[in-house]
């Protein structure tokens, strides 16, 4: 298995000590407290008010200026303690923050995951289970009776929507940039299709970036409606056009009516679906493609990863996939995506890493 260096130094050998391991274990076993403490300790302000202090607090003052009960504040503060968010001084019984609290307070990606674990995750995750069994998204029914989150994100409850859309964007908003310079200024682009264009944040920037270019989105009809909405007005939207279509119908074709397309963008698409699918939709994307039309696939992989904890947050997200978006998708290894490209009838020509916060490029041809 191939892991980027950071990586496999963590997952190839034992990382703790005895006590460290057992400390861990329980951690795990307390997870779901852990994180609920964790979150009430941003949600009321806790931590902001630690950190924006000179010498710590007391219990008294977190009291005092928090306005909860003294019992909520003690039962947060020494489970705060032990969670490791914060720290305190047995000489003053002032609590202060610690680094984990900081980063909790001030990483922007642990804000979105702690959002998207809560509003998204939290309750549908207690069936995983049979998620895993019946390869079905069973946690989904606690927002509707969807098959798919997707047919559902546009009449998900707001907080929810926005907490999955923040969660989506903030990952691929984060290389949007460095990927328009790479398709417009590598490769001939006066046509594209966004497969799964979403909110069209993406065409936007490109008809910004390409004075030329002509962007069709193919996403799932309910997306496109919300798509129109959201680019009405805006700089190059009539060089937008919405397709409505439906991928998981191994009928539908990709469409033609404007010939055949220079590029085909799929970003944070692919992992919407199993590796069967995934073969499947590429082969039809094959359908559509000339001898010079580049497929480029955005993603996250899991073991392309420069630091360790972006590893971490893909392989979790992989059973959020399992839980409540599908049943059956995941955040891939690069290797199974290379494999399922080979088999759609596609070659990789290269693969551009380190985008953003994560994302690889795979640029893709027809053999
Ligand atoms: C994770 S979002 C990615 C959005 C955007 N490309 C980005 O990079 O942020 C996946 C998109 O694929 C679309 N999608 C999911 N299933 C689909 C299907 N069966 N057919 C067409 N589009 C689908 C969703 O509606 C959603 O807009």
């Amino acid at each position: 298995m191939h892991l980027f260096p950071n990586i496999e130094k963590r997952y190839t050998s034992e990382q703790f000590s005895a006590r460290e391991a057992q400390r861990q274990a329980e951690f795990i076993a307390w997870g779901p407290i852990v994180f609920q403490a964790t979150r009430l300790m941003l949600k009321f302000g806790i931590l902001q008010l630690l950190r924006d202090s000179d010498n710590g607090l007391t219990e008294a003052e977190v009291v005092e200026k928090i306005g909860l009960s003294r019992y909520a504040v003690k039962c947060l503060l020494e489970a705060s303690l032990s969670i490791g968010t914060v720290l305190i001084d047995t000489q003053t019984d002032r609590y202060s923050i610690s680094k984990t609290g900081w980063f909790l307070l001030n990483d922007p990606a642990t804000k979105v995951n702690i959002d998207f674990n809560h509003d998204v995750n939290y309750l549908g995750l207690f069936h995983l289970e049979e998620a895993l069994l019946e390869g079905r998204p069973v946690g989904l029914k606690h927002f509707g009776d969807w098959p798919t989150i997707y047919e559902g994100l546009s009449s998900l409850p707001r907080q929810v929507q926005d907490s999955w859309l923040n969660f989506d964007h903030f990952y691929s908003d984060s290389s949007f940039s460095e990927a328009l310079k790479i398709v417009f200024d590598q490769y001939h682009v006066r046509s594209l299709y966004d497969v799964g264009g979403n909110t069209g944040k993406w065409a936007l920037q490109c008809v910004g970036y390409n004075k030329d270019v002509e962007v069709t989105i193919l996403d799932l009809p309910q997306q496109i409606e919300m798509m129109q909405r959201n680019i009405i007005g805006k700089p190059g939207a009539d060089r937008i056009k919405g397709h409505s279509i439906n991928l998981l119908d191994k009928g539908v074709r990709f469409p033609r009516h404007r010939g055949i397309p220079d590029a085909i963008w799929m970003s944070q698409f692919l992992d919407c679906f199993s590796a069967e699918e995934i073969v499947s939709i590429l082969s039809r994307a094959k359908q559509t493609m000339g001898y010079d039309t580049h497929l480029f696939i955005m993603e996250l992989f899991w073991n392309r990863q420069r630091f360790e904890p972006a590893a971490f947050c893909l392989t979790m997200t992989s059973l959020y996939f399992t839980a409540i978006a599908n049943g059956n998708s995941k955040m891939y290894h690069s290797d199974d995506m290379k494999r399922l490209v080979r088999e759609a009838g596609l070659e990789i020509e290269t693969i551009y890493d380190g985008l953003g916060w994560g994302h690889s490029i795979m640029v893709c041809k027809t053999i």
